[in-house]
């Protein structure tokens, strides 16, 4: 499973991580339909791989000037009504790839995280991001709505009363109201540190089973939004489903016969 051919992407694996860059810097990485299939590949295939050879994914945008600036606007200038439908259908085929990915995504944004971008990475588990990053979902200053997700998972992310705000005037928020908004976790002064940090972040979630990573990935995804007691029996289920895995047998034994545990991801 290596993502050489692919001509929009600079895929990079390191330390069981797979660094995924958007690579399209002198579009300020926007994302083309092509990028969009090519996610759409990368995250097929790693969703496919049941030996969790990759622990974690970094998404980030080539370049140092943006993570995504918004979905190609190019593009959508010569799309019909069921050609604009079509593209939203694949950026949120991709998000929800994301979302349902095995393993942790963590978003790694240096810069632009406009439109689609701001929607790519609210896909993500969770958003670092340098001190200039900008965000924000600029669709109604095109004419446009957010189609990759943004009216539903920006509310999600930030609130409702917060995401109306967002939308509709489509401004752009800096760093610091991101991170006050709750929608950016931690924030580094440049890009390198920035990936060293979700590296770092990736190291500690290394040492679990990456097959209870993705249960707990999976319940918290599948019981966003539903009713209380719906998310709790999903819970339920889910951990009547781990006891059946050995690597809670492990982790049990090796805390009471005070070791390390080997998790094997079964
Ligand atoms: N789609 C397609 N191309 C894009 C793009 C997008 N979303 N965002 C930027 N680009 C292209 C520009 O057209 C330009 O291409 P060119 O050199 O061939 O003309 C190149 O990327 C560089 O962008 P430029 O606008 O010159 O850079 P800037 O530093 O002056 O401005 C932004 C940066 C992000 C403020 C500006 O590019 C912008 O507003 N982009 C659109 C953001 C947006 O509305 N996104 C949501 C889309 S639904």
């Amino acid at each position: 499973m290596i993502f050489t051919d692919l001509e929009t992407l600079l895929c990079e694996e390191k330390e069981e991580i797979l660094i995924i860059n958007i690579n399209r810097p002198d579009k300020l990485n926007a994302l083309s339909e092509q990028v969009l299939n090519e996610l759409k590949v990368v995250l097929i295939e790693i969703e496919r791989d049941f030996s969790y050879k990759y622990k974690g994914i970094i998404l980030t945008g080539a370049g140092d000037k943006a993570f995504i600036a918004g979905a190609d606007i190019q593009a959508m200038d010569e799309m019909n009504a069921e050609e604009g439908k079509a593209f939203a259908l694949l950026g949120q085929e991709v998000t929800l790839l994301m979302e349902s990915s095995p393993i942790p995504i963590i978003a790694c944004v240096n810069g632009f995280a406009l439109g689609g971008g701001c929607e790519m990475a609210m896909a993500c588990d969770f958003i670092y991001a340098t001190e200039k990053a900008l965000f924000g979902q600029p669709e109604v200053n095109l004419g446009l709505i957010p189609g990759f997700g943004g009216t539903q998972r920006l509310m999600r992310h930030v609130g409702v009363a917060r995401s109306r705000e967002l939308i509709y005037t489509g401004r752009n928020i800096k760093i610091e109201e991101a991170q006050n908004i709750g929608l950016v976790q931690k924030v580094f002064a440049t890009k390198e540190e920035m990936i060293n940090g979700a590296m770092e972040t990736f190291k500690i979630i290394k040492t679990k089973s990456p097959l209870i990573i993705s249960k707990c990935k999976d319940v918290i995804r599948s019981g966003e939004g539903l009713e209380i007691h719906k998310g709790l029996e999903l819970e339920r289920e889910a951990f009547r489903f781990i006891f059946t895995t050995k690597d809670k047998s492990e982790g049990v034994k090796a805390f009471l016969e005070k070791r390390t545990p080997q998790f094997q991801g079964k």
